[in-house]
């Protein structure tokens, strides 16, 4: 692997999974890693990612810099002949390739504005990043999309599945601010590679782009959607056709303990964090159909088998 900015750079998405439970099963420290340094940007919050990453990282023996580049780095620039006369300081240009020069990896967070689906579309930050560094980039969460936890929830999927091929739903749950629609993006086109029934269901108006959807059906009637369902993936999102909008905090969508009875005993997943009582109600959090917890466990992992991968093809 050269370098993970999403599915386009995984060969064989059931391969990776199974290489990431094995690392799990194996819980231990490599020497992969030794005398390289991964370093992490994030212009955005986090708490699994970062400390994830971090984790995953140390236990291929790397060293690791961390920086939350929105509050402690320089305004950066991102156009093109820009001249630079305003408030920011530093140009891409110098700050991918100056980075590259202290590190092996690169991996950064920069989360959409959802004022401007084009602008969003472009994904200016990351993306500058993967043009201007001379070393692999991984995708912490960009405007579009967010590969790790997608990783991370097939190999949940895969671990925890009971049946040759699961149904899995994604549901639209409300949220009283506006969402990327990362997440569900990246569910979407992971889930759509491995061999799972794959349901999206969401109100009208949150329809996900038709190039992500693809063939994927798409059900604006939760209840249906819900039956049968082995697995309940659990997100809200914004509107990607009215862009950025929030259309809808009808509470009928959040995920409680009535709706998982139509499921088949479904587990219930969320990328995490969760607003609890919006998007998921306590009882179902707190019951044992919630695996939410051992999903977010799994994020180690998958980041591990992506740095692995990255650093044997770097040897
Ligand atoms: N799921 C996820 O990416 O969590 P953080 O935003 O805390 O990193």
């Amino acid at each position: 692997m050269k370098k993970y900015i999403g599915i386009e750079d995984v060969n064989d998405l059931q391969e990776l999974v199974s290489e990431a439970l094995q690392l799990k099963k194996e819980n231990s420290a490599l020497s992969l890693g030794k005398g390289k340094t991964l370093g992490m940007l994030f212009f955005n919050p986090s708490l699994r990612t970062r400390l994830s990453t971090e984790k995953a990282a140390k236990l291929l023996g790397m060293d690791v810099m961390v920086m939350n580049a929105d509050k402690d780095g320089w305004a950066l620039e991102f156009e093109d002949g820009a001249i630079m006369n305003s408030n920011k300081a530093e140009h891409i240009k110098e700050a991918a390739g100056v980075l590259s020069q202290y590190c092996d990896i690169i991996a950064v967070r920069a989360f959409p504005g959802l004022e401007n689906r084009e602008k969003d579309e472009a994904d200016q930050v990351f993306l500058g990043f993967t043009k201007y560094a001379t070393v692999p980039v991984v995708n912490l969460e960009s405007a579009t999309g967010h590969p790790l936890q997608a990783l991370t929830d097939a190999m949940t999927i895969t671990e925890m599945s009971t049946k040759k091929r699961p149904k899995v739903v994604l549901t639209w749950a409300p949220h009283p601010r506006a969402l990327p629609q990362s997440v569900p993006n990246s569910l979407v086109e992971y889930m759509q590679k491995m061999d799972v029934d794959l349901v999206i269901t969401n109100p009208e108006g949150y329809d996900l782009s038709k190039d992500v959807r693809k063939d994927t059906p798409v059900y604006h009637d939760q209840e249906k959607a819900l039956k049968d369902a082995d697995f309940v993936y659990v997100k809200n999102w914004s509107s990607y056709e009215h862009y950025g909008k929030i259309l809808s905090e009808n509470p009928a969508w959040t995920v409680d303990n009535k709706k998982l009875g139509l499921t088949n005993d479904a587990k219930v997943m969320h990328c995490l964090p969760v607003r609890r009582n919006v998007v998921i109600a306590d009882e179902v959090l707190d019951g044992e159909n919630s695996v939410v917890i051992q999903q977010a466990g799994n994020r180690t992992f998958a980041a591990q088998a992506v740095l692995k991968r990255i650093l044997e093809n770097n040897k």
